[in-house]
C-alpha cells in the first residue's frame, strides 16, 4: 500500500481548521478555544475547550472540525474532543484550569468543596463498565505500571472480564508493558476498539502519542484525552477496568481522581520512608475526593537472591503494612523484587499472563481477590462478582 511520505504537520491541521468556523462565524483557530495539536503517524488528536453552557452549539463545530482534518492527505484517522468548562463558582463536573506545575512533593491545595460534596460532582459512570479502580503511587518508578498489568491480569484469572487503561500522561507504558505495538482501529470513524491483550481490553493514552513526543499537553487537553479514552472507546461490557494513573499527587493527578469515575484505588508504594510519605499523600488524595483506598501494595519489598533462595529485605521491608495499618487501610499483599518480574515486564511478558504457575503470579492473584473483595464488600461490583467470591 502506498503511504505518502509527506509528514503532515500542526500547520496543515491548523490551515484546514481555519475554515471551519464557530459558533460566531469566527475561524476556529481564532476563536482560542483549541488546545495544542498533536500529530504523529497520520493521527490527529486536539480538543476544543469551550465554556459549558455553549457545549451545545459547539457540538456541530467540533464535528466539522473532525470531519475537515479528516479530508487532510496523510491522516489516517482524527479526533476532537468537546470540553465543557464551568466558569468558576459555577459548580460541576469539569476541573477549572489551573498551572499544572506541581507534581512531587506539597500535596495540591484543597479544592473547595462542592456543596454536598463529591456525590454532587460525581463523574457519570462508563455504561457497561462495572467498577473503575485506580493504580496510583505517591511517586514515580515504584512499579506502578508493573503492577496494574499483573493486577488486572489476577483479576480476569479470578473469572472477570477486565479492561486496562494507560491514563499516565508522563510516561504511558502499557504497550511497552503488553507488547502492543499496533494502534487501535475506529469504529466508524470516531470510536476507538480497545486492543485484547491477555483477554483484557486495553487503551493507552501512549497510542494516542508518540514516545518520543514531548509531554507539552496541557492540562484540558490532558482531561479531554483521557474522557476520550474513557467515553469514545467501544468497552463493552466489563466487571473491572484497571487505570494506571500518572505518578505523584498534583494537580493533574487530582484532577483525574476526580474526574474518572473511580470506585477505588490502589496505592503502590516501596518499602522506603520515602515513598511512604508519598504513598500517604496518595491516600490523602484519594480520601479528599471521596474515592474510597482499597488498600496499599508494598513492590519491591524483598529480594529472593535466583542463585540461593535467600531473602533479604534490602529496602527494609514492612514499611507499607505498618502505614497501612496507621491510616486505617487494608494492607493488600507485598511484591518481592524480583528478576523475573523485572525482564517480564519490560519484555512485554507479564508474569500472571506468561508464569501463572510460579508464584509470582500466585501473589498478585491474592492482591486481586483482596481488591475484588474489597470493591464487592462496599457493594462497588455487580452480584455475579459477589457470588464467585
Ligand atoms: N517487583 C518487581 N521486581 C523487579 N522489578 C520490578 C518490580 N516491579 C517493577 N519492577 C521494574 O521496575 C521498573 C519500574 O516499574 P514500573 O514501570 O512498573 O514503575 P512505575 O511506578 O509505573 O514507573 P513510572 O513512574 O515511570 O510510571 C521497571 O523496569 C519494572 O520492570
Ligand atoms: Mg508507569
Amino acid at each position: 500500500m502506498a503511504v505518502s511520505k509527506m509528514a503532515l504537520s500542526k500547520d496543515d491541521v491548523r490551515a484546514a481548521l481555519a475554515k471551519v468556523s464557530g459558533p460566531d462565524g469566527k475561524a476556529l483557530p481564532e476563536t482560542g478555544t483549541l488546545s495544542d495539536i498533536v500529530v504523529t503517524d497520520g493521527k490527529v488528536f486536539f480538543s476544543i475547550t469551550v465554556d459549558a453552557a455553549a457545549v451545545p452549539q459547539w457540538e456541530p463545530v467540533r464535528a466539522r472540525a473532525e470531519q475537515a482534518v479528516r479530508a487532510l492527505a496523510g491522516v489516517t484517522s482524527a479526533l476532537v474532543a468537546l470540553t465543557g468548562e464551568r466558569s468558576p463558582g459555577a459548580g460541576g463536573a469539569t476541573p477549572q484550569r489551573r498551572p499544572q506545575a506541581q507534581t512531587q512533593g506539597q500535596p495540591a491545595p484543597a479544592r473547595p468543596q462542592q456543596p454536598g460534596g463529591r456525590a454532587a460532582q460525581a463523574p457519570a459512570g462508563i455504561p457497561g463498565v462495572g467498577a473503575i479502580i485506580a493504580v496510583a503511587s505517591g511517586k514515580g518508578g515504584v512499579g506502578k505500571s508493573t503492577t496494574a498489568v499483573n493486577l488486572a491480569l489476577g483479576l480476569r484469572d479470578l473469572g472477570l472480564t477486565v479492561g486496562i487503561l494507560d491514563a499516565d500522561i508522563y510516561g504511558p507504558s502499557l504497550p511497552k508493558l503488553l507488547g502492543i505495538r499496533e494502534r487501535p482501529e475506529t469504529i466508524g470513524g470516531t470510536r476507538l476498539k480497545p486492543i485484547v491483550r491477555h483477554g483484557m481490553s486495553v487503551m493507552s493514552i501512549g497510542f494516542l502519542i508518540e514516545e518520543e513526543t514531548p509531554m507539552i499537553w496541557r492540562g484540558p487537553m490532558v482531561m479531554s484525552a483521557l474522557t476520550q479514552m474513557l467515553r469514545e472507546v467501544e468497552w463493552g461490557a466489563l466487571d473491572v477496568m484497571v487505570v494506571d494513573m500518572p505518578p505523584g499527587t498534583g494537580d493533574a493527578q487530582l484532577t483525574m481522581a476526580q474526574q474518572v469515575p473511580l470506585k477505588g484505588a490502589v496505592i503502590v508504594s516501596t518499602p522506603q520512608d520515602l515513598a511512604l510519605i508519598d504513598a500517604r499523600r496518595g491516600i490523602a488524595m484519594f480520601r479528599r475526593v471521596n474515592v474510597p483506598v482499597l488498600g496499599i501494595v508494598e513492590n519491591m519489598s524483598y529480594f529472593l537472591c535466583p542463585h540461593c533462595g535467600g531473602r533479604s529485605d534490602i529496602f527494609g521491608h514492612g514499611g507499607a503494612r505498618a502505614e497501612a495499618e496507621r491510616l486505617g487501610v487494608p494492607f493488600l499483599g507485598e511484591v518481592p523484587l524480583d528478576i523475573e518480574i523485572r525482564e517480564k515486564s519490560d519484555s512485554g511478558q507479564p508474569v500472571v499472563a506468561t508464569s501463572p504457575d510460579g508464584s509470582h503470579a500466585q501473589i498478585y492473584r491474592d492482591i486481586a481477590a483482596r481488591v475484588r473483595d474489597g470493591l464487592a464488600g462496599a457493594g462497588r461490583l455487580a452480584p455475579k462478582i459477589v457470588i464467585e467470591a
